[in-house]
């Protein structure tokens, strides 16, 4: 049976506020995108879930689509609560979503209040949970009326299915009338959730001042760059590693220039007593408007050097500007 670190809240993990609202989410989430679906051993996966547990990370953040095949990585969550943290699950903070293209047929993609009701329900039915913490809508539709799919998302709420919901990937102009239309029908927008990480800078440009301004969490995704910003790539390309078997990192993306750029990261991460991969998340968090990032990580070792990005947040001005220098420029209008 599985006992949880009685000391998981003793103060190694921050938590912090998501917006204008009452729940705090931990500084560093688990997305369970990648490495949790059929070609990975459950029982791997299970460790790698309750080592986040037994560290404070408490969100675990997953899609109706995320898997291979879709659905196995909520399945395998199901069966991660079933066998050792349904206990715990008022300690949880589960997150689905849905957009992407999941089922065949006019249904099982985009934003129409069939395909997100839906989803939601098989959503629940796969993880084995009466509601999740979060459910968001995972694309805008430009076909989809807003309104269609602002009140599936406010509906979810109504029937108790999610407690909270947010948007993924959404143009600054959409969310905003996103976060207006869902205030007039009674639900605060908890938290956006987009790509943000020293190589893809783009949310500084507007999402990201937007949620601060509007109150509502904003989450990074993919901030290790799906492990460019890290050492996993500096001498090759290890096996099994992403840039192996994924359609999202190919091999070509490993240039000689990234590759320059990130061993100079590297050198410049290790002169702070930090990793590249802890130091990439210590960047992101040194940031308040940041409320959460969410990691991949396919081992334990990996997960606890990224939790020690906690500990470092703090960076001296020639520090940052050297890291624009290297890694990218601030995203300019
Ligand atoms: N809303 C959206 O549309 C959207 C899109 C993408 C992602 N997301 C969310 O964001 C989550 C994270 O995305 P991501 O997996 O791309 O995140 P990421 O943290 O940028 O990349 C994770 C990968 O980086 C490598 N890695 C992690 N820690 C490492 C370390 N300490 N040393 C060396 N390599 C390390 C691992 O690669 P290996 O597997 O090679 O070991 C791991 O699988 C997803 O699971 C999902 O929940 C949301």
């Amino acid at each position: 049976m599985y006992t949880p670190d009685p000391y998981r809240y003793d103060g190694r993990m921050a938590y912090r506020r998501a917006g204008r609202s009452g729940l705090l989410l931990p500084a560093i989430s688990l997305g369970l995108w990648q490495n949790f679906g059929e070609d990975s051993s459950p029982e791997h996966c299970e460790i790698l879930i309750r080592y986040a547990f037994d560290n404070g990370i408490t969100s675990f953040d997953l899609a109706n689509n995320y898997g291979p095949p879709p659905g196995a990585a909520e399945a395998l969550m199901g069966r991660v609560l079933r066998q050792s943290l349904r206990p715990y699950r008022d300690e949880l903070f589960i997150t689905t979503k849905a957009g992407h293209d999941m089922w065949p047929g006019p249904y099982g993609s985009w934003n129409s209040r069939k395909h997100l009701l839906s989803s939601l329900d098989q959503s629940l039915r796969r993880l084995g949970v009466d509601y999740v913490d979060a459910f968001y809508s995972h694309r805008y539709d430009p076909s989809t009326p807003l309104e269609e799919t602002v009140g599936a998302l406010a509906d979810a709420v109504r029937q108790g299915k999610a407690l909270y919901v947010g948007l993924s990937k959404y143009p600054a102009d959409v969310a905003a009338r996103a976060y207006d239309a869902l205030e007039e029908l009674g639900v605060h927008c908890l938290l956006y959730q987009g790509r943000y990480n020293l190589y893809c800078r783009a949310p500084e440009l507007d999402v990201l001042p937007q949620a601060a301004a509007r109150g509502v969490g904003f989450v990074a995704f993919s901030p290790l760059a799906q492990g460019l910003l890290t050492d996993r790539y500096l001498h090759g390309i290890p096996a099994g590693s992403r840039a192996t078997h994924s359609p999202f990192l190919r091999p070509e993306q490993l240039t000689k220039e990234v590759l320059e750029r990130t061993a100079q990261l590297d050198a410049l991460a290790r002169g702070r007593g930090q990793t590249l991969a802890s130091m990439a998340l210590s960047w992101l968090l040194r940031d308040a408007r940041v409320t959460s990032v969410i990691v991949g990580a396919s081992s334990t070792r990996q997960l606890g050097e990224n939790l020690e990005a906690l500990y470092h947040t703090d960076f001296d001005e020639e520090t940052l500007r050297r890291i624009d220098e290297i890694a990218a420029p601030p995203a300019q209008p």
